[in-house]
């Protein structure tokens, strides 16, 4: 579904902090302004002046290959200055607060920070400390708000609807930002959502968000369009959750074989890193039904259209038909 173009557009506020405090609408015109932004990717010379004379720092507590390349792609594409910050190497390493950082980054005149961190709130604390455009590019388990965005666009651009569909998030729930902001999004835009995985690897009382549960994977393949499949978060567990990777993979791995026996095609989406031969099979993850790759091409759009939007875009202004020379 595309938002009404007759009705008042909403406003994203400061920050993107998750996808649980948005609407519907606000979702809807994320998406909807993402569109435009992909062909920008697609030109011999992929930059518009959108964003020219702002001033982005991408502040990375965490390891990121996608999240923090298509980030920096989609600040570079919209012509804003960036600065790219690990914590390994910065003062960080000296005992510097999450604060502290971004209020001297401030004292740089910056306009946004991008930061991704290992303890869930931690892109909401920082917000509500700084004046700078705050997006959070994934905080501990709580959330990841442009990979669902972007896998929502995903399914979007296979089925040209969301709402109606029925998805499965499959794997390692608990320790899983990507699984909520997933969750959320597909509820508000009117999907049915379930999840799948062993009991040690779901979040108690994860029913009562509104998502149906499979213990077994066949369940959840007989009736999904589309599966989620997530990766295991072994840096995340401590202590036994499930047997072993083998078991896991035996019991819970989404196979071709299982999936030759599903009563439709599935779309299969992983937002990577993958474990091969973990939660998900290496014909499956190549196969004709993938669109793991998609996802990360989507991922360029939807970071240019927060940006954008966050920075006072509006849809109607989001022209990208001059681009640079
Ligand atoms: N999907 C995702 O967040 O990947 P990275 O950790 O590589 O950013």
């Amino acid at each position: 579904m595309i938002r009404d173009a007759s009705s008042p557009v909403p406003s994203l506020g400061k920050d993107l902090l998750g996808l649980e405090p948005l609407s519907t609408d606000q979702i809807q015109l994320i998406l909807d302004t993402a569109e435009p932004f992909k062909e920008v990717s697609e030109r011999a010379i992929k930059k518009v002046p959108t964003l020219r004379g702002k001033t982005i720092v991408n502040l990375f507590y965490e390891a990121s290959t996608r999240t923090r390349i298509a980030f920096e792609f989609a600040e570079k594409r919209l012509s804003a200055d960036t600065v790219n910050i690990a914590a390994a190497g910065s003062s960080v390493e000296k005992g510097e607060s999450l604060v502290d950082t971004a209020r001297n980054l401030e004292a740089m005149r910056i306009d946004m920070v991008v930061v991704r961190h290992p303890s869930s709130g931690a892109a909401a604390f920082l917000a509500d400390r700084i004046a700078s455009n705050v997006i959070n590019a994934g905080d501990g388990w709580h959330e990841h708000p442009t990979q669902g965005l972007l896998d929502l666009l995903t399914i979007r651009d296979k089925f040209g609807r969301i709402d109606g569909l029925k998805v499965c998030i499959c794997g390692d729930i608990l320790h899983s930002r990507v699984a909520r902001s997933n969750i959320w999004g597909l509820l508000k835009l009117g999907a049915a959502v379930a999840v799948c995985g062993p009991r040690s690897l779901l979040p108690r009382g994860i029913e009562e968000l509104g998502v149906q549960v499979f213990g077994r994977p066949e369940e959840a393949i007989e009736w999904a369009d589309v599966l989620n499949v997530l990766r295991l978060q072994l840096e995340r567990m401590q202590g036994g959750y499930i047997p072993s990777l083998g078991e896991f993979y035996r019991v819970f791995g989404i196979t071709q074989e299982r999936l030759d026996r599903a009563p439709r095609d599935l779309l299969i989406l992983h937002p990577g890193p993958m474990n091969r031969g973990v939660e998900i099979d290496s014909r499956v993850a190549d196969g004709p039904h993938s669109v793991i790759l998609q996802q990360v091409t989507n991922g360029i759009a939807v970071r240019m259209a927060v940006l954008y939007l966050l920075a006072g875009g509006t849809p109607e202004r989001a022209d990208v038909s001059k681009g640079e020379g």
